[in-house]
């Protein structure tokens, strides 16, 4: 591949998407494809701090400096992994990107829309997924899925994770060409052919 790809992984939390991300990785692996799976927040070096912070930190957090600090891990990441990679012929596979700041901090915490995908546009500095691949499932299965030890995004509760679900939808109507949606009540094996179907002509 001269130019690789960049196919990201979105849902809430406990949707199944990282089992598939791993599914997939393996099945192009196994092709020949060089692949790296990487994953936001926290892929390595600074993010994992970052990721410590987002996911542990006890504290008053605003909603605004939530945003700022998923941001500030997407633009080393994007710098430093992602476009090293892309430009190097490689998949990249991340758990995870741009749609999950959109869902949780626009749609879930209500911050604003057109302000996110300005900043998420600066922090990968305008580049996109080639693909986004988004399981949806309803909030009773993911949180039973989660179970008891719920970090702090999963702690915020039913209801933001009901909203998180409805605005992954929305974003996946306006552009139905990029995330294409997958019913995560499926088997994982239903699901994982359902995958390589849609990645099929990209490769
Ligand atoms: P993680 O343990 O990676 O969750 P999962 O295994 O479900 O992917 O935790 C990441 C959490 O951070 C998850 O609850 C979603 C949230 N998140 C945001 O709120 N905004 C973002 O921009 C990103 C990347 C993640």
């Amino acid at each position: 591949m001269e130019k690789g790809l960049f196919i990201t992984f979105e849902g809430c939390d406990g949707c199944g998407k990282t089992t598939q991300l791993e599914l997939l990785a393996k099945y192009l692996q196994d092709k020949g494809y060089d692949v790296i799976v990487t994953r936001e927040p926290g892929a390595r070096g600074l993010g994992e701090k970052l990721r410590e912070i987002l996911l542990n930190y006890d504290g008053e957090v605003s909603s605004n400096c939530e945003s700022f600090l998923f941001l500030a891990d997407r633009a080393q990441h994007i710098d430093t992994i992602v476009k090293p990679a892309i430009d190097a012929g490689k998949i990249v596979l991340c758990d995870r990107h741009i749609d999950s700041t959109a869902a949780y901090q626009g749609y879930g915490r209500g911050l604003d829309l057109e302000q996110i995908n300005y900043l998420n546009n600066i922090a990968t500095s305008g580049l996109k997924p080639d693909l986004t691949l988004l399981f949806d499932v309803d909030i009773e299965t993911s949180m039973a899925r989660v179970g008891n030890n719920k970090d702090r995004m999963e702690n915020a509760g039913i209801e933001f994770q009901e909203k998180v679900r409805h605005g992954y939808l929305e974003l996946a109507k306006k552009e139905p060409k990029r995330i294409k949606v997958f019913d995560s009540g499926k088997t994982i094996e239903q699901l994982h052919q359902e995958v390589l179907g849609i990645m099929a002509p990209l490769l």
